[in-house]
């Protein structure tokens, strides 16, 4: 990886792409041999925002590397209450720890962060932002199970105030990749990821209805309508549940369709999709660690 740092999916190559993907690979295959790669590490857990996946999938990669963590905990019982600024906090931690994990409600949080300390740190979603690291293991389930090359993705749901969408979108400009945008016309792509997605020269279309596009998909990724970034609740409330996945929209869909979702659902995807082969989501959320692993064991490695 060229940086110390992963803050945004605009910075990954192909190669530090598939550097992450291979050591992922590497590490399913044979976890045991990566068991100790990291004993007397420890990696900072930095959340100001809710998170199970993220945070867990952070601490149990370090651990199965043989390293530690250390966990701000929640943010109530922490000197954040105290009015402590999160300059002040980073490099606080940065005195704990060998890398950091920050998620922050305001987007642009980790740049700032970054500038104030030298261990590596992942951006784990600052606000609607990016969320690179959950990227990383989107593209591994979509290579394992779509490829990565000649690939058609349609990306549904809140466009705009999704972060996971933004990394994605802009990590899959390295590729041979046909993107279809589905969304209310209120939640399409903020104005700078259709800057970076058209500057990229990538294929791109948006729509409105999922069956124009629907049948052509080989992967179809979900999301959640983040209701917490919503300025106005009423505006929240006419775009809820537009986007539904069941067995009826699945109609005119290829057999072979994945569908991903970062998780958490509300209810983007019936429960009854769940059992069918499309459903890839929970296998994209244990990917997490084998990922989280090879980031880490990456990033770490740089540092040596
Ligand atoms: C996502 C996030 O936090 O951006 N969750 C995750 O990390 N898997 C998606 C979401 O909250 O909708």
């Amino acid at each position: 990886m060229r940086q110390d740092h992963l803050i945004s999916a605009v910075d990954l190559s192909r190669e530090d792409i598939e550097a992450v993907l291979d050591r992922a690979a590497e590490i399913d295959a044979n976890p045991a041999a990566f068991r100790q790669r990291h004993a007397g590490t420890v990696l900072g857990l930095c959340f100001f925002e809710p998170s199970t996946r993220t945070r867990m999938s952070f601490d149990t990669a370090m651990k199965r590397l043989g390293g530690q963590t250390v966990d701000m905990g929640p943010v109530e019982s922490s000197s954040v209450k105290k009015g402590e600024t999160l300059a002040d906090t980073v490099r606080v931690v940065e005195g704990y720890a060998d890398a950091l994990v920050l998620r922050h409600p305001s987007e642009g949080a980790a740049t700032m962060a970054a500038e104030f300390i030298d261990v590596p740190l992942v951006n784990a979603g600052d606000g609607a932002g990016q969320h690179p690291s959950q990227t990383l293991l989107d593209l591994y389930t979509i290579r394992e199970n779509a490829g990565l090359d000649d690939l058609t993705i349609g990306i549904m749901g809140d466009l705009k105030y999704g972060r996971t969408v933004h990394s994605l979108a802009e990590a899959l400009t390295n590729f041979d990749v046909n993107q279809h945008f589905i969304s209310p016309e209120s939640l399409q792509l903020p104005r700078n990821v259709r800057y970076d997605l058209h500057a990229s020269g990538a294929s791109v279309k948006e729509h409105t209805e999922l069956d124009e596009v629907l049948p052509e998909l080989d992967v179809l990724y979900v999301t959640r309508i983040q209701r917490e970034r919503f300025p106005d609740e009423n505006e929240y409330l006419k775009v809820a549940g537009e986007y539904k996945i069941d067995d009826e929209t699945l109609a005119a869909a290829s057999d072979d369709l994945v569908i991903m979702h970062p998780l958490p659902r509300v209810d983007e995807i019936a429960p009854e999709i769940d059992d069918s082969d499309h459903a890839k989501y929970f296998e994209q959320a244990h990917n997490g660690i084998p990922v989280r692993m090879a980031l880490l064991d990456i990033l770490l490695s740089n540092d040596d």
